[in-house]
C-alpha cells in the first residue's frame, strides 16, 4: 500500500517526493545505527513520507523519549497519523516550522533523521531548510540523513555533502546500503 502511495505521490509532486519507493528495512536500519535513535531524548524526523523511518524510529526509540514528524504532503501526513497513532506529525515545510514555539516548554531535539531528497532541492532550499532546523539541534546532537549512491557525486549532491561538512562537525560516510532503491549512502554529522 504504501509503495502505491509512494509512487501515486512521486507523479504528482515528483519535485519534493524525489524518489520512486520508500526507503528500505535496510536503510533504515542504517538511519537508526548512524543517529543513535535508541539513546535519543527527542527525535525530530524530517520527510517522514510513508513511514519507512518512522517504523524503526518508533522500535528504537527510548520508551520516554520524544517525536516529532515534519511533513509537506498532506496525503503521506494523513496516512502516517493513521498508521502510527501515537506519534505526532505536522503539516509543514522544514524551512519554515516554528521550533521556537514548539521547543517551549520541551526538552531540546537531540536527534534529526532526515529524509528528504536534499539531491532534487536548489541550494536555495537546501540552506533555507539547514537554517530553520540545525540552530535548534542540541550540543553534541546528531543529524542523519541520506543520499543515493551516484546521485551524491552530481552538483547538487556535492554541494550539500559541502553544507553538511560546514554547518556541522566530524560528518561522517557510511558504507554504501546496497539493498535499496537505489542503493544509498548515510551521512551523519553532530553538531
Ligand atoms: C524521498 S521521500 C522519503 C520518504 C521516507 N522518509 C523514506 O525514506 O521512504 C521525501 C519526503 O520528504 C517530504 N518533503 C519534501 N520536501 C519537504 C519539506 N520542505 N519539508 C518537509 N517534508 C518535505 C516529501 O513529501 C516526502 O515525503
Amino acid at each position: 500500500m504504501s509503495t502505491v502511495t509512494f509512487l501515486q505521490e512521486f507523479t504528482r509532486n515528483w519535485k519534493t517526493v524525489g524518489a520512486v519507493a520508500p526507503s528500505s528495512p535496510a536503510l533504515a536500519e542504517r538511519m537508526m545505527q548512524s543517529s543513535e535513535v535508541s539513546k535519543a531524548r527527542h527525535i525530530l524526523e524530517l520527510g517522514p513520507g510513508t513511514g519507512a523511518f518512522t517504523a524503526a524510529i518508533q522500535d528504537s526509540m527510548p520508551k520516554d523519549s520524544s517525536y516529532l514528524g515534519i511533513e509537506i504532503n498532506t496525503i503521506f501526513a494523513s496516512q502516517l497519523q493513521t498508521r502510527f497513532p501515537k506519534m505526532p506529525f505536522t503539516v509543514s515545510g522544514a524551512q519554515e516550522f516554528d521550533f521556537v514555539s514548539y521547543l517551549k516548554d520541551r526538552e531540546p531535539i537531540d536527534v534529526i533523521v532526515s529524509g528528504l531528497p536534499w539531491t532534487a532541492f536548489p541550494r536555495s532550499l537546501q540552506e533555507a531548510i539547514l537554517g530553520n532546523v540545525l540552530p535548534h539541534l542540541a550540543p553534541n546532537g546528531r543529524f542523519a540523513t541520506f543520499a543515493y549512491y551516484g546521485f551524491h557525486q552530481l552538483p547538487s549532491g556535492q554541494r550539500f555533502r559541502d553544507l553538511l561538512h560546514q554547518k556541522l562537525t566530524g560528518v561522517e560516510t557510511s558504507r554504501v546500503v546496497w539493498a535499496n532503491l537505489p542503493p544509498a549512502i548515510v551521512y551523519v554529522g553532530r553538531m
